[in-house]
């Protein structure tokens, strides 16, 4: 009995082929509106166009600063490129919460205060360096080193950026802070920096996916299908496009499937009715949707004999690292990692019979967000007609998940057009490595300018 109830409670998240068939098809309809001219303007899912034209060839070569904004961790890097070779260096800073919802102004000082702490620490003082900027926010760009912030997403909420070009905004903060030759060259999205950093070694890399904090992908296009297209046409005739897929859903396409925690967790988040499928796959949400499940569940109950705690009730307390802990249990008989996850929770009524269906939470949690993910992934196959495709992903999510990668290669391969082949790559540094080869290709054309 006790069984049946949980499963009801369950049920939602249990979702059959057909309804993946489904989210395939609005995606691909989401992704043609943004890419049309008439109909961009309307269009939730924005495919904003890169300016990253072609993959590196091996040849950059030079010293190049990069900056790391928006996923976990805030970071500051010293790459030397040479051919295949890459070196790096790397500082995390913190920003704190103040600072992410503060100004504008407030967070542009506070990078460009950690690039002088980063240059003084390693000896740059006087060193004129090109940098590349990964900022992992949508931004619409009308070049490489201009990129207008369209809305901020994650946890971000700085006051007077959006609509403003970040690279002016940074460039300002530098001037203010004094003392620095630092030039910012390029503006990438993590994903452009994902695909950059495989495409380096493996040429049929066309797509790069996050699935970290928040969840998009960019692929490589086709000029003559970017009706939006409004700079040369010179070879290679292909854009990068980032799909900034999270918003998909914002209009209420994806209602068909959503469930009474997604809308919960949306209700109470910064950005309340935007990036609705990010919020149903991505690590700074999922682990409040097993929360608020795992919560009803025991308000019925059906969990920890109806007794919870203080850190369960809590908003946002259920990280999502507890999600792949808990479904790194296999030996069921011993549940050590679960066990561990409900004392860091103060849980203290717990059976063998709990842990299991906590279990059973966080994988039905996890599967959908996977087989959701591989949607977006196999309308990209699906539209690039590229016999082979290396996917490169990042992000703490599929990094550190025992199996999101089986999860999405299975779904996404029934998901695809028979003939189609594809990889999934784990992208090594790409928000660094990334950035410095976009920088490296502007320095290298601003040279040869001259
Ligand atoms: C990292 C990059 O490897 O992946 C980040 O350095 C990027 O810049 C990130 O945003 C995505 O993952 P997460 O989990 O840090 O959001
Ligand atoms: C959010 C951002 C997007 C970024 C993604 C992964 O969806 O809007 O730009 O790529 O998170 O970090």
């Amino acid at each position: 009995e006790r069984q049946r109830l949980v499963e009801n409670i369950l049920k939602p998240f249990i979702l059959e082929d057909s309804v993946y068939d489904k989210v395939c098809d609005v995606m691909l309809d989401n992704f043609n509106k943004g890419l049309g001219k008439d109909t961009n303007a309307d269009a939730r899912v924005k495919m904003f166009p890169t300016y990253v034209r072609s993959v590196p060839n091996g040849t950059e070569e030079g010293n190049f600063l990069a900056l790391d904004l928006g996923g976990t961790n805030f970071r500051v890097l010293l790459i030397n490129l040479n051919g295949q070779e890459v070196d790096m260096e790397s500082k995390i800073y913190l920003i704190p919460q103040h600072i992410m919802l503060g100004t504008g102004v407030q967070l542009f000082d506070h990078i460009a205060d950690c690039i002088y702490k980063f240059m003084k620490e390693h000896k740059l003082e006087n060193k004129k360096l090109p940098l590349g900027f990964t900022f992992s926010f949508p931004c619409k760009q009308l070049g490489l080193a201009e990129a207008h912030l369209t809305t901020w997403t994650k946890g971000f909420k700085c006051e007077g950026v959006e609509g403003k070009d970040i690279v002016t905004l940074l460039h300002d903060a530098i001037k203010r802070k004094g003392d620095m030759h630092v030039e910012c060259l390029a503006v990438i999205n993590d994903t452009v920096g994902a695909l950059m950093s495989c495409a380096h070694s493996d040429r049929q890399c066309g797509i790069g996916l996050i699935l970290g904090t928040g969840t998009n992908a960019c692929y490589i296009e086709r000029l003559e299908n970017v009706e939006l297209w409004d700079a040369d046409y010179e070879e290679p005739k292909q854009v990068i496009i980032n799909t900034e897929w999270g918003a998909l859903g914002d209009n209420g396409d994806l209602d068909f499937l959503i469930t009474e925690y997604d809308k919960h967790v949306d209700k109470h988040s910064i950005n309340a009715g935007k990036q609705i499928y990010e919020k149903m796959i991505s690590g700074m949400y999922m682990g409040e949707i097993v929360r608020l499940v795992l919560e009803k569940l025991r308000k019925n109950g059906l969990l920890f004999n109806g007794k919870g705690s203080e850190e369960l009730s809590t908003r946002g307390r259920f990280y999502t690292k507890y999600v792949s802990e808990i479904e790194s249990d296999v030996d069921e008989s011993d549940f050590k990692s679960t066990k561990q996850v409900f004392d860091e929770l103060n849980l203290t009524d717990y059976t063998d019979q709990d842990c299991r269906i906590a279990l059973h939470v966080c994988s039905l949690v996890s599967k959908r967000a996977a087989y959701l993910a591989s949607a977006g992934i196999a309308t990209l196959l699906n539209k690039m007609e590229r016999k082979d495709v290396s996917v490169a992903v990042d992000g703490s999510l599929y990094r550190f998940h025992p199996h999101f990668h089986d999860l999405m290669v299975e779904k996404i391969q029934k998901l695809i057009k028979p003939g189609l082949r594809f990889k999934l790559m784990l992208s090594h540094d790409g928000s660094g490595k990334g950035a410095a080869l976009v920088a490296a290709v502007a320095n290298r054309l601003k040279e040869e300018a001259l």
